[in-house]
């Protein structure tokens, strides 16, 4: 009986080693797999086959984002290749969901949406990347059941202080569909300038793409209509939801630099707009039309951040404002102006985001809330019956330095956000109750460029943003840190080759 059990437990022990050898660096780690015995071939030249898909653009999307020389092909039969099937029955836990098997036959890649099955390439991709041998591909057999933790897994770009190519807003699109972000909040407008090509307000381009007074032409500028078309575009192909962010009321300078009219007119200097002027609003509205009529966004972000402080209870024209509709200060009319852009944006079936800023002063009811200043804004917002996107700055920010060498060359106000904080960051707040978890969509990692170049961005933000989207997608029971920094090591290079255009 002993030695029975003795061979059993060597028999277990051989199995699992033989299974643990293969173990392979996967960034998101899919939330389910299973490793078989045994190792499958595919050739450079693969077959590629689509199950379930009609529309030719997406079927050639799908196959140029892999890298087999030989293009679409019906006859998996000669030579092991791989399936990419739309699955029209049953449900699904997640319009993202997919599954992976690697068998002797082939590799098959399932999902019930075109994100799933761009998701299965995703990570069919990092797999290729370790396993490429000289002219062939040696995969493990296993199989992969994958569904995201949280709906929202996102990145914030600022394009105000430094504006970026489109080459490179794509480079950075295509870098968060392999990592499986889907979220691209593009902050196209502060005190440095605006980016959006504007065909009502010509003055926007003229002088206000312009603020930053620097001889270099790269970080001054505006996106085109069809430039932006194009990036909406490239990013919906990878499933990926642009938020165009307009900040008001503050964080205004450029604009108001082109249309000073609608400053306080006490406050010449001012970067936020006047409460209290009678154009401002319907001027701020038609940017918003015009930013509906380019992006038909779904989402738009309304920022409501930084407003200076003192400005609107100093001001005339605000304190008029303020006593005509008996509103006690400066915060509560900041509420009040909000609300009448939310209550403009919602009937043109558009969801307001804003900063977490005066919670208490109320906030519109279906309004998404994004946290970033108080490590307690998360729960607030939640208590108070909001959905979140958790960016607390200090677990969230990557413009702050990585370790303490980084921070002697950033602003001393800045904090360390090492990768292994924002990993371990946890979006939900320890006392959030069950119902209240619900509401948190995810998180988000800003980058503010005011000293980031675009050829900075990757160095910046590496690491981190894996760790970020890791934490996004991979559920909490099954992080591990040092999974994860081990995997970073072995797929760094693979990262890298997204940004290896950028000058
Ligand atoms: C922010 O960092 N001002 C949202």
């Amino acid at each position: 009986m002993k030695r029975k059990f003795l061979l059993f437990v060597l028999l277990l022990l051989t199995l699992s080693s033989s299974r643990a050898s293969v173990k392979l660096d996967l960034i998101p780690y899919p939330n389910q797999i299973l490793y078989e015995k045994g190792k499958m071939s595919l050739s450079a030249d693969a077959p590629v086959e689509i199950k379930g898909i009609s529309d030719k653009a997406l079927i050639d999307f799908l196959i140029n984002r892999l890298p087999f020389s030989q293009k679409e092909s019906e006859d998996l039969r000669k030579n092991p290749g791989v399936t990419l099937e739309l699955l029209k029955d049953g449900h699904s836990k997640s319009d993202e969901g997919y599954q992976l098997i690697i068998s002797k036959e082939g590799v098959a890649i399932k999902a019930h949406s075109p994100k799933g099955l761009l998701y299965g390439v995703s990570t069919l991709n990092q797999i290729l990347y370790q396993t490429r041998k000289a002219d062939y591909y040696q995969l493990p057999l296993l199989s992969i059941d994958d569904v995201p933790a949280y709906p929202y897994r996102g990145f914030m770009l600022d394009a105000s202080r430094h504006k970026q190519s489109v080459q490179t807003v794509k480079a950075i699109l295509d870098f968060m569909a392999g990592i499986k972000l889907n979220a691209f909040h593009w902050h196209l407008s502060d005190d440095q300038g605006w980016r959006i090509e504007s065909r009502r307000y010509p003055r926007l381009n003229q002088v206000s793409s312009y603020a930053i007074r620097s001889g270099d032409p790269e970080i001054n500028g505006y996106y085109t209509i069809d430039e932006i078309h194009e990036i909406l575009k490239y990013a919906q192909q990878r499933n990926i939801t642009v938020i165009p962010e307009f900040d008001i009321p503050g964080h205004s300078w450029a604009i108001l630099n082109a249309y000073p009219e609608f400053r306080c007119p006490n406050a010449p200097g001012s970067n936020a707009f006047c409460a209290g002027n009678e154009g401002t609003l319907p001027f701020i509205e038609s940017l918003y039309d015009e930013i509906i009529e380019i992006f038909h966004p779904e989402y738009i972000h309304i920022g409501g951040d930084e407003r200076e402080k003192g400005l609107w209870d100093a001001c005339p024209l605000c304190r008029k404002k303020m006593q005509a509709l008996h509103i006690r200060d400066e915060n509560k009319l900041q509420n009040v102006f909000l609300n009448d852009v939310v209550e403009y944006l919602n009937p043109k079936h558009v969801t307001t985001i804003a900063w977490a800023e005066n919670l208490k002063d109320g906030i519109p009811a279906n309004q998404i809330i994004q946290s970033w200043r108080l490590e307690d804004e998360t729960i607030t917002a939640l208590r108070m019956g909001h959905r979140v996107i958790v960016s607390y700055h200090k677990d969230n920010y990557l413009d702050y330095p990585e370790n303490k060498k980084e921070k002697k060359n950033k602003p001393s106000w800045m904090f360390v956000l090492s990768t292994e904080k924002v990993y371990s960051f946890d979006f939900v707040p320890k006392e959030a109750t069950p119902q209240e978890r619900g509401l948190v969509l995810g998180g988000e990692c800003p980058l503010w460029t005011e000293s980031i170049t675009e050829k900075q961005i990757y160095p910046q933000i590496k690491r981190r943003i894996e760790a970020h989207a890791e934490r996004s997608w991979t559920k909490p029971d099954h992080k591990d840190l040092h999974r994860f920094l081990k995997s970073y090591r072995s797929l760094s290079g693979y990262f890298g080759e997204y940004f290896s255009g950028i000058e």
